[in-house]
């Protein structure tokens, strides 16, 4: 079976890729399988730069074909921030309590109805020859208050639309049957198959 290397060493996103790619005749490895791995400084301006930017260097380190993924909040009355930022929205060393922390007063006393963000995902595909992004995308709400315990970073947060859970109040096969890296996943899926 060929290998496919998911480029990242975030073990949430590893759960949630692998989950979705189960069925796939690859064999799924990650960057804490590989020794010395790149660490790549995600420093470009966009979710798609920073995503093509860590699959091509797990490729040329490793010569596996190299999946990333990039994801961003991105809320509405913010002007799109955190955006591509949304790992280090509190600083460089945030936690994701941090940055929870920091987006709920940044939305304290905001109307419900100015409350809008979306979840994008890009997914950059590198290996020989091969160089492809894909992108998906999820709409919902940010909460005036954390809930649920599931997941991992702003989930306790966003609530997407047409559901009253938040993220982390799903469990992975919920929150992998529709969300942003969900949609972003299924396209990855048919790159993955095409080649
Ligand atoms: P990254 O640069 O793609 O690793 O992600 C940036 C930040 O976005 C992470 O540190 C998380 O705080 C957040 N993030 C990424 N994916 C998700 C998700 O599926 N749910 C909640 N937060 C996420």
């Amino acid at each position: 079976m060929t290998d496919l290397l998911i480029a990242t060493n975030n073990k949430h996103k590893v759960e949630e890729i692998r989950h979705f790619l189960s069925k796939l005749p690859f064999n799924i490895r990650s960057l804490s399988d590989i020794p010395n791995g790149p660490k790549t400084i995600e420093d470009e301006p966009t979710l798609q730069g920073n995503a093509l930017k860590k699959a091509r260097e797990a490729f040329q380190a490793t010569g596996m074909l190299s999946l990333a993924d990039d994801t961003g909040l991105e809320v509405f009355y913010l002007a799109m921030k955190p955006g591509v930022y949304s790992a280090r929205y509190a600083g460089e060393n945030a936690t994701y309590q941090d940055n929870c922390d920091k987006l709920r007063f940044a939305m304290l006393g905001v109307a419900p109805r100015r409350r809008k963000a979306q979840f994008r995902t890009v997914i950059a595909i590198v290996g020989k020859g091969i160089e492809r992004t894909v992108e998906g995308a999820v709409e919902g709400i940010i909460l005036e208050v954390l809930r649920g315990d599931q997941g991992f970073g702003y989930d306790p947060l966003f609530v997407p639309n047409g559901f009253s859970r938040s993220y982390a109040e799903m469990n992975i096969e919920e929150k992998n049957q529709l969300s942003h890296r969900a949609r972003a996943l299924e396209k990855a899926v048919e790159v993955l198959q095409s080649i």
